[in-house]
């Protein structure tokens, strides 16, 4: 008989993880501890902008017209545990308040409300973002909560999907890792993504530490080589080179790779902050911390780009102060094809150019209800043509495809002075000069 399965914490691993279940055949039971949340899913609605995730649980929640009905949602722990052979936890785990460390209270929750429920053989498998050693822990509480004891066991099994990209990484995924502790663990871990491992995803079993630190690792990486082209654009600032060049040349040595060399404002969202912060943290307890100071300075120099970016448009503003300035930002969120705005640089360097006097008005395609939620004393406009009207400067800040497509020339006749500075080097300087624009970049030559 096919595998039930069932997935706690609908938030984005969550609900896509459990639309990507269904999509492989598999009948799916959501659970949310927010009934809002339980609410939209049951209308086959998400709750943040995600290409492609609406469509996918709308053809499997079962209700809706001509959906396979294999996706269900539930706010109630006993009828999952009833359920399903295979539990995935899927909960947040955000930077705890005022201190680096991860906040483990949704997790400890979730298992906490499940445990006690089950009542016969099943697999848990946690999918959340954890400091190392706490699917040790978890799995002890896992086995003295359930009446059903030792039948009840854990794997360990990393999510490693981008916003903007979540459908296609879970049903495509670069690499599957598993950590577990029995045969039947993997046995039941290799049913469940028989359709990716057909298609010749690696499947990487270890023990559970290190399934826990591959996510951070792989994330500490991705953090440091953005940090790492983000130096070399303020070494490039300060001796007249060109960042996107040196890029692209170092890009060509197949060991270093083009990807993630992206200079610009640098890095943000719900993830690669908090857990390289968490990742320092975990090391220190461990005794390990000397290893990981190295992130502290990648964590600095990522901050440090949001203060050069609001210092690079005093400059192109005269250098003196924002008072008396209207400043256009293009981009509020993260990152592009997302309306996530955690930690979002675009909108902290729209922050603090307000905080100084600016007045600064903010388009996003898809942020905006969320820019506004967050930041509700900055200006905010409907199109970008509207946010760049009498701007005195223009910043792009997220690098949608829109602002690429605009057209430099009809904006300049709105604009009060035709200066950009590009915050994610994604414009073509040659185009908007030619339309008469003074353009400016990161670790980019002024002319
Ligand atoms: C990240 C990891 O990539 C993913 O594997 C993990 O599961 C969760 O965290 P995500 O947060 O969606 O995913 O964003 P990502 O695409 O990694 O981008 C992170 C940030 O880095 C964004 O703010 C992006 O704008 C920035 N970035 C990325 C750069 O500044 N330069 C680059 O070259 C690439």
């Amino acid at each position: 008989m096919a595998l039930k399965i069932t997935v706690i914490g609908t938030g984005y691993l969550g609900a896509t993880h459990a639309a990507a279940m269904a999509e492989l055949g598999f009948e799916v039971l959501g659970l949310d501890v927010v009934p809002e949340k339980i609410e939209m899913l049951q209308r086959g609605e998400v709750p943040m902008y995600e290409p492609g995730l609406e469509e996918l649980l709308r053809k499997h929640v079962a209700g809706i017209e001509g959906s396979s009905g294999r996706l269900r949602f539930t706010m109630d722990f006993a009828e999952v545990a009833e359920f399903g052979d295979i539990h995935f936890v899927c909960v947040n785990t955000p930077q705890k308040h005022g201190e680096y460390a991860c906040d483990m209270s949704y997790v400890d929750a979730a298992f906490a409300s499940l445990a006690p429920h089950l009542t016969g053989p099943a697999l848990v498998v946690g999918k959340s973002t954890v400091p190392v050693g706490s699917a040790d822990r978890l799995a002890r509480t896992l086995t003295g909560l359930a009446p059903a004891g030792d039948e009840v066991e854990l794997a360990w099994n990393p999510e490693f999907l981008r916003e903007g990209f979540a459908v296609q990484d879970t049903l495509h995924p670069d690499r599957i890792v598993a950590g577990i502790r029995s045969e039947r663990a993997e046995k039941l871990l290799r049913e469940v993504y028989a359709t990716p491992l057909s298609e010749g995803t690696p499947f990487v079993v270890t023990d559970f530490p290190t399934a826990e630190l591959v996510k951070t690792a792989a994330n500490s990486f991705l953090a440091t080589k953005i940090s790492f082209i983000n130096a070399m654009a303020e070494v490039c600032e300060a001796g007249g080179g060109d960042v996107v060049k040196l890029a692209e040349a170092i890009g060509h040595d197949d060991r270093i790779g083009k990807k993630f060399l992206r200079a610009g404002i640098g890095f943000g969202g719900g993830c690669l902050p908090k857990d390289i912060r968490a990742f320092m943290a975990r090391a220190g307890e461990l005794g390990a911390d000397q290893a990981l100071t190295f992130l502290r300075e990648i964590d600095s120099i990522n901050m440090r780009r949001r203060g050069q970016m609001v210092e690079m448009t005093r400059e192109a503003l005269g250098g003196s102060s924002f008072l008396g300035k209207r400043i256009a930002v293009l981009g509020a969120t993260f990152k592009p094809d997302s309306d996530d705005v955690r930690d979002s640089p675009a909108l902290n360097v729209a922050g603090q150019i307000h905080l100084q006097g600016g007045q600064v008005t903010v388009y996003d395609p898809k942020g905006m209800d969320n820019a506004r939620r967050l930041f509700p004393t900055l200006g905010y406009a409907e199109t970008a043509v509207d946010a760049v009207r009498g701007a005195h400067a223009v910043l792009h800040l997220t690098e949608w495809r829109e602002f690429r497509e605009l057209d430099p020339a009809a904006l300049g006749e709105v604009a009060t002075d035709r200066v950009v500075l590009d915050g994610r080097n994604a414009l073509d300087p040659s185009v908007w000069r030619a339309a008469g624009w003074t353009y400016r970049a990161m670790g980019r030559p002024t002319a």
